[in-house]
């Protein structure tokens, strides 16, 4: 589904019995790819710094052989390593996940922000505690790059993309220090999307010259950031690359922030303008074309990911203790959707039944015979939307929240779960092909993190149309894992888009009920 399949496909553990040569391989050639093209320089001036090699690897249990081998491996990038534990924070807001409504929610992060502007400690940013003094960037986060500095910060967008920083007390009496090249778009370690970011440098200055003289001076920070990448090729990229981290990165200023875009799609922004008008009170800067030189106290490049994983946050690594459950909260306030929780009692007593979605996809991992599930589903007791994802999101998230069960093939229409109430049932239908990894990685776990129920329905080679493509006998269907391991082009074209689906109704009724009894199970909690 997601383009990046193909690198995180090779760490997947089911890949783990390939030889440990194969892999060694693989990954070295995969690195080598990563840092000639994504060009992460870290060059070093005076100061003395912390360097380490820091490789994140979560997806197997060849981490450790693989970090090892880096660390092993001189040529390598040297990577920042800013100690976790020195960037938490004492912040709150949010971290009951779940145990609170949307207007509470609303309340503790303006608390958090007014405390922030209260203190007007120069040294904390979005209630990150930073060392003093300078800048500094770090690198050590397999998703994203992230720098923070302050003092006399000035911003030049077009033609260079630089963010010049004179800290107030600089130490050092030679013109700068280190300075940082960075893609400030969070999917770092995926060359391919990296290819279409725009590289901002954050470069410490002692002093400025005329060329660099302010144009306009702002009160408030910066947050430079890019949405180049993936983003408006499906909607899972948009939300997993960038507006679950940019909720992370901008939420806490309190829409006290003005945003710098660099590679700007105009039809991108239009979409999800409700984000971000929710995010910064000010019109947004399209870094690439903007000529001024703009003037701040302190800027932010790059979106901060607490968790490595797209479409995910982990509330322990969040300096506020975001949680999915709060970005789907500030979603429902963003897109003004009504319902946080699924239908109640009273309401069926009334005469209203769950309402179930079915995303029909229009070209690849079709439903053959929605007409038949729907039949099942009305049987089952649901009232039935049939529909597919559409671009007017405004308007499909509201139909989204109106549902209590939302279910669809494997496919990034699946992220319009984040439009659900809190409590809501999702039901994956993977295809066949072994997809257990994909399907966890980018709707089971981020459901999980939502609190909506999940349930995952895998069909079986009855179920599918490659059955009128590929004799029974065929590594299609003797041996899926095989198919993986010839590269992405065959894996996709197999299981992603030659397959569609003719779901047994029979099988898949059970499902439909088990939706129904969650719902009232927890109406029962509710009371
Ligand atoms: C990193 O954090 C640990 C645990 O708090 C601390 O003991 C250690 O000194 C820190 N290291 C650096 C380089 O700050
Ligand atoms: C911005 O602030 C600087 C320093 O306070 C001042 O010299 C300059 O005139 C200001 N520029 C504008 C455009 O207000």
């Amino acid at each position: 589904m997601a383009k990046g399949f193909r690198n995180l496909n090779r760490a997947k553990p089911q890949n783990c019995g390939v030889g440990l040569l194969a892999v060694f391989i693989l990954v070295s050639l995969t690195y080598l790819t990563m840092s000639r093209t994504n060009k992460m320089r870290v060059s070093m001036g005076k100061q003395s710094l912390s360097v380490s090699l820091s490789i994140t690897c979560p997806y197997s249990s060849f981490c450790l052989f693989i970090t090892h081998w880096f660390s092993a491996s001189s040529q390598l990038v040297p990577v920042l390593s800013v100690n976790s534990t020195s960037i938490r924070s004492d912040a709150s807001a949010g971290q009951e996940e779940g145990s609170h409504k949307e207007e509470e929610f609303e309340k503790s992060s303006s608390v958090h922000h007014a405390e922030i502007s209260a203190r007007s400690s120069p040294n904390e940013l979005g209630g990150m505690k930073l060392e003093k003094k300078q800048p500094r960037c770090d690198l050590s986060n397999r998703k994203s790059d992230v720098c923070e500095a302050e003092g006399d910060v000035r911003i030049i967008g077009k033609d260079t993309r630089m963010v010049y920083v004179s800290p107030p007390q600089w130490a050092d009496n030679k013109e700068g220090g280190e300075s940082w090249t960075i893609k400030p778009y969070a999917r770092k370690w995926d060359v391919g999307s990296g290819a279409h970011v725009r590289e901002v440098t954050l470069k410490p200055v002692k002093s400025y010259g005329d060329d660099t003289r302010c144009s306009v001076n702002y009160s408030i920070p910066a947050l430079v950031f890019a949405i180049g990448g993936w983003s408006g090729i499906n909607f899972f990229h948009d939300f997993g690359d960038v507006l679950v981290p940019l909720f992370q990165t901008a939420y806490p200023f309190g829409g006290e922030v003005q945003l710098l875009v660099a590679n700007k799609k105009p039809g991108w922004v239009e979409k999800y303008k409700l984000y971000f008008q929710k995010l910064s009170k000010y019109e947004i800067i399209e870094f690439d074309k903007d000529d001024a030189v703009r003037c701040f106290k302190q800027v932010t490049v790059g979106l901060r990911c607490s968790s490595i994983e797209d479409f995910q946050i982990e509330p322990s690594k969040s300096p506020q203790g975001y949680s999915m459950v709060d970005f789907a909260k500030f979603t429902r306030s963003a897109f003004s959707l009504e319902r946080d929780r699924p239908i109640s009692r009273g309401e069926e007593k009334a005469g209203k039944k769950p309402r179930l979605m079915i995303i029909t996809r229009a070209r690849t991992r079709k439903f053959m015979n929605v007409e038949e599930i729907v039949e099942m589903a009305k049987e089952a007791g649901y009232d039935v939307v049939v529909t597919e994802a559409s671009e007017d999101i405004a308007e499909f998230s509201r139909i989204v929240n109106s549902c209590d069960v939302l279910m669809g093939v494997h496919g990034s229409a699946l992220t319009n779960m984040v439009f659900l109430p809190t409590n809501a049932v999702v039901i994956q239908v993977v295809p066949w092909g072994n997809l257990d990894w994909i399907a966890g990685h980018y709707f089971r776990e981020p459901s999980k993190q939502m609190k909506v129920s999940y349930l995952e329905y895998s069909i079986n080679e009855e179920e599918t149309t490659l059955t009128e493509l590929y004799p029974r006998d065929h590594a299609v269907f003797k041996d899926p894992m095989s198919v993986h391991h010839q590269g992405w082009d065959t894996f996709s074209r197999i299981f992603l888009k030659e397959q569609n689906v003719r779901l047994d109704v029979e099988r898949f009724r059970p499902f439909l009920e088990r939706a129904l009894s969650i719902l009232r199970e927890q109406q029962r909690e509710r009371e």
